[in-house]
C-alpha cells in the first residue's frame, strides 16, 4: 500500500520516498518529505516555542502553536501564517480571510484525472489517489487536495479543487497548486532561465532569507523561465545527495517560489501566477488548480531527472507516437524560409529520400498572403501561387517519392493584414479604444472564446483532411499582452489568461483525438512552451530556434533535467549557422541532434556528395541506436561546458548491457591537456567492449578510472562511443 492513513496521520510511500501529513487541532500539518522512513509518525520533528509576533489560532492549546511557524500542507491567507500562501479568496463581504480545517479523506484505486487539464495518467503503472478535504466553515468553501501516487516511479502529483458551497459567488485571487514546507534552509534553488534561442539554462544558488523564485506573466510558460524547479542539499551532485523536483503541468502564467522564513524554514510554492488573476466561482461551482509533479531523489540530480524522464515519457505523453518510432524529417524553414514553391519542396524531398530521410515538413509560408512574417496569419487557405495545383498535389508528389508529409500552423495567432482580422478584429486580444502591442507584427487570438477556437479548428481540420498529412508543427510566436476578452464582463477579465490556456487545451484535445495518427510537434518560437502540460498533447516540442550545435549543448543539457530526449525536437542545420555564424563539423551537428527527435533543417539539395554520404551514415547510426537513445536511461557526464572543456552525456540500456556515450570537446589546445570521461550506469563487474576500439574493460574501470578522449585537432570535435557487454561464447 502506497497510501497509509491511520487516525489523523497520512503517509504516502513510494519506492524511495515518504511523504507525510498530520491533522493537529483541526489543521492539516505537513510533517515530512524525503527518503523512505518506514511507517512511523514523523511529527516528532516539530518543535514549538512561543515565537514573538507569530499569533495563535483560536483553539490552540497554548502560545507555542502558531500557523506561522508550523509546516503546513496548504496555506490559506489571512489567519496568521504570514509566509507565501497558496490560497487567497475574496468573499461577497469583501473579506479575504480563509481558515482551512481538516474534514475528511478518501483513498482511491488508480490515478485521478483533472477535467480540462493535462495530468499524469496511470496506464500500466501502479497508482493510487489520496483526496483530503479541508473547509472554511464560515464561508462554506472547500479545498480538495489531490495526491496521485506512482509508487514505482517515485512520483507524487499534487493538484487541488476549490469548491464554493456558499450562497454567494467568491473571487479567487490566488490558487497555487501546492506548497511544500521543509525544516531548515540548507538547500540550493535550481531553476532554468533563458531567452528566445537560449532556453533552459541551469542556475543554482543557495537559498537566502526571504523570497526567491521564477515565473511567467507572459501568458505562456515562456523561454524566460521554465515551470520546473529543484531544491537540493548543498552537497548534492549528479550522483549523490537529496534533491526535490517540482514540475508544473501547465503552459501559462506560473510562479515557482521558495521562501526562507524567520526561523530558517523553507516553503516551496507552485501554481498559476496571480498577476491579473481573479476567477469568479459561483455557488456550487469549483475551480481546479493544475497538477504539479513532485519527485524526491536521494541519489542526486541524475536520478531525479531519470524519474521525470520515465514519468513524462510514459505517463504524460500520449498517442501513437508516444512509443512508435518518429520519422526522421527534413524541415524547409532554415532551407528556404518563406521562399519556396512545390518544385523546390519536391527537389528537397527527392534528395531527402536518397539520404534515408522519412518525412518532409513544410514550414511557415504556405497559406494566405504570407511572403514574410508581417501578414497572413489566420488565413489558413493554401496559397496556390506557391503550391501550384494545390496542397494535395504536393503531398501526393512527396508521398510518391516515398516520404511522409508534415505541415506548419500557428493556430493561436492573427495578423492585422489578414482577411480574418478584417472580418473579426474583436477576435484578437486587444482592448477596444486603446492602442496595443505588436510582437513579430502579429496579435494573439482570444482562445478563451469557443467561437474563435471553433473557427480555427474547422480551418485546420479542412486542411488536414484535404491531403495525406501525417505531422503538424504547432507554433506560437509571441506572448500575450493587452489581455481582455470581448466575451467576458468587466468583473471577469481576470479569468482571461487562464481561460486562454483552458481553451488551448480544449482545442488540442479535440484535434489530437480527431487525428490520432498525426504526429504533433509543439513549438513556440522554439522552446517557449516547453512544459509538461504541452507534452500531454505534443509528444515532441521544437527545443529552440537556436540550431547551433554548440549552443544546443547548453540548451539540451538544461532541458534534460526535467524532460526526456523523446520530447526534444533537434535538427542538423547548415554552417555557418544562421543564428551564430559558427562552423561546426557535420559529425558534431549529427551527434548533438541525435540526442533528440533528430532531423535536418537545411537545403540538402545544396550539399555535396560527400556530405550527402555522411548524412546517410548519420541516419543509419541514429536508426541503429534509436532504442537506446529514446528508451535508455540518460546520464549527464559533465556540466554544460561553462566549467569544463568537454560536454558529455550517455544513454544506458535498461539491462545495462549497452551504452552510447556522446562527447563534444569544445576547444582545441596547443600542448593539450588530456581529457577523460567517466561513464555511468554500467555494471561494475561486467566486461565491456567499445566498438572500433581495442580492449576489454570492466564497468568499474570505465566508470571510476574513466576512458581517455582523443586529442582534438579542431574546435568542437565529437566522439560517439558504443559500449556493449562482452559475453563469453
Ligand atoms: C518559429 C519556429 O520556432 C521556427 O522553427 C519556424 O517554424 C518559424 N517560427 C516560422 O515562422
Amino acid at each position: 500500500m502506497a497510501i497509509i492513513c491511520r487516525e489523523n496521520l497520512f503517509s504516502i510511500h513510494t519506492k524511495n520516498s515518504t511523504y507525510q501529513m498530520k491533522v493537529e487541532m483541526g489543521f492539516l500539518l505537513h510533517t515530512y518529505y524525503g527518503p523512505y522512513v518506514g511507517d512511523m509518525d514523523m511529527s516528532y520533528l516539530a518543535r514549538r516555542i512561543d515565537r514573538g509576533f507569530s499569533g495563535n489560532p483560536d483553539g490552540a492549546p497554548d502560545r507555542r502553536f502558531s500557523l506561522d511557524t508550523q509546516l503546513l500542507e496548504y496555506s490559506a491567507y489571512g489567519t496568521g501564517d504570514y509566509r507565501n500562501d497558496c490560497l487567497r479568496v475574496e468573499y461577497a463581504d469583501g473579506s479575504q480571510v480563509t481558515d482551512l480545517k481538516y474534514v475528511s479523506y478518501e483513498v482511491k484505486e488508480g490515478k485521478y484525472a483533472l477535467e480540462g487539464l493535462p495530468a499524469m495518467y496511470q496506464e500500466d503503472a501502479k497508482a493510487e489517489t489520496l483526496e483530503i478535504t479541508l473547509r472554511d466553515e464560515y464561508k462554506n468553501l472547500e479545498v480538495i487536495l489531490y495526491y496521485g501516487v506512482f509508487e514505482d516511479l517515485d512520483i507524487i502529483t499534487r493538484a487541488c479543487r476549490i469548491v464554493n458551497h456558499g450562497k454567494d459567488p467568491v473571487h479567487l485571487l490566488r490558487v497555487y497548486s501546492m506548497c511544500l514546507d521543509f525544516y531548515g534552509k540548507d538547500m540550493d534553488f535550481i531553476h532554468f532561465y533563458g531567452r528566445h534561442a537560449m532556453e533552459r539554462v541551469m542556475e543554482r544558488s543557495p537559498l537566502q532569507h526571504g523570497m526567491q523564485g521564477v515565473g511567467s506573466r507572459r501568458g505562456y510558460s515562456s523561454h524566460q523561465h521554465n515551470p520546473f524547479v529543484i531544491l537540493c542539499k548543498h552537497d548534492a551532485t549528479e550522483d549523490r545527495g537529496f534533491c526535490y523536483g517540482a514540475s508544473f503541468m501547465y503552459s501559462g502564467n506560473f510562479a515557482a517560489e521558495a521562501e526562507v522564513s524567520q526561523a530558517d524554514d523553507t516553503r516551496l510554492t507552485m501554481g498559476i501566477h496571480d498577476a491579473q488573476f481573479c476567477f469568479e466561482v459561483q455557488p456550487g461551482d469549483s475551480f481546479i488548480a493544475p497538477e504539479v509533479l513532485l519527485t524526491f531523489s536521494g541519489e542526486g540530480l541524475g536520478q531525479l531527472s531519470r524519474n521525470y524522464h520515465r514519468a513524462i515519457r510514459y505517463h504524460v505523453c500520449r498517442g501513437k507516437y508516444k512509443t512508435a518510432r518518429r520519422p526522421i524529417l527534413v524541415n524547409n524553414w532554415e532551407a528556404t524560409y518563406f521562399d519556396f514553391d512545390t518544385e523546390k519542396l519536391l527537389d528537397i524531398a527527392r534528395d531527402a529520400k536518397e539520404m534515408g530521410i522519412e518525412m518532409l515538413v513544410m514550414d511557415d509560408g504556405w497559406f494566405g498572403k504570407r511572403e514574410d512574417d508581417n501578414s497572413g496569419l489566420g488565413d489558413w487557405f493554401v496559397n496556390e501561387k506557391k503550391l501550384v495545383g494545390g496542397l494535395k498535389k504536393l503531398v501526393d508528389g512527396v508521398n510518391e517519392i516515398g516520404l511522409k508529409f508534415g505541415i506548419w500552423f500557428e493556430p493561436e495567432m492573427i495578423s492585422e493584414d489578414s482577411d480574418l482580422y478584417r472580418a473579426h478584429p474583436d477576435w484578437a486580444l486587444t482592448i477596444p479604444g486603446r492602442s496595443f502591442t505588436r510582437s513579430r507584427n502579429q496579435l494573439v487570438l482570444d482562445f478563451s472564446r469557443e467561437d474563435v477556437r471553433q473557427y480555427v479548428l474547422d480551418r485546420m481540420c479542412e486542411i488536414l483532411e484535404s491531403a495525406n498529412i501525417e505531422y503538424v508543427k504547432w507554433d506560437a510566436n509571441r506572448h500575450l499582452s493587452d489581455v481582455w476578452s470581448a466575451q467576458l464582463p468587466a468583473g471577469r477579465q481576470g479569468e482571461v489568461f487562464h481561460r486562454y490556456i483552458l481553451g488551448l487545451y480544449d482545442f488540442l484535445e479535440k484535434i489530437t483525438k480527431r487525428f490520432p495518427d498525426v504526429l504533433f510537434e509543439g513549438c513556440s518560437g522554439g522552446g517557449g512552451r516547453f512544459d509538461a502540460g504541452m507534452m500531454y498533447y505534443h509528444p515532441q516540442i521544437w527545443c529552440s530556434d537556436d540550431t547551433d550545435a554548440v549552443e544546443r549543448l547548453q540548451i539540451q543539457y538544461g532541458t534534460s533535467f526535467a524532460y526526456p530526449v523523446s520530447t526534444v525536437g533537434s535538427h542538423v542545420s547548415v554552417c555557418p549557422n544562421h543564428q551564430t555564424g559558427r562552423n561546426v563539423s557535420l559529425k558534431t551537428r549529427g551527434v548533438v541532434a541525435m540526442s533528440g527527435t533528430f532531423g535536418y533543417e537545411l537545403d540538402i539539395t545544396k550539399m555535396n556528395d560527400s556530405e550527402k554520404r555522411e548524412v546517410k551514415e548519420q541516419i543509419e547510426t541514429f536508426k541503429q541506436y534509436y532504442g537506446l537513445i529514446q528508451n535508455g536511461d540518460y546520464y549527464r557526464l559533465t556540466d554544460d561546458g561553462r566549467a569544463s572543456n568537454v560536454v558529455a552525456w550517455e544513454f544506458v540500456s535498461g539491462d545495462k548491457k549497452e551504452a552510447l556515450v556522446n562527447a563534444v570537446i569544445l576547444k582545441t589546445m596547443a600542448n593539450p591537456i588530456f581529457q577523460t570521461i567517466y561513464m555511468k550506469g554500467l555494471k561494475p563487474d561486467a566486461f565491456y567492449e567499445i566498438e572500433g576500439r581495442e580492449g576489454k574493460f570492466t564497468g568499474a574501470a570505465l566508470m571510476s578510472a574513466g576512458y581517455p578522449l582523443p586529442v582534438a585537432m579542431d574546435d568542437y570535435e565529437s566522439v560517439q562511443l558504443h559500449v556493449y557487454e562482452k559475453t563469453e561464447n
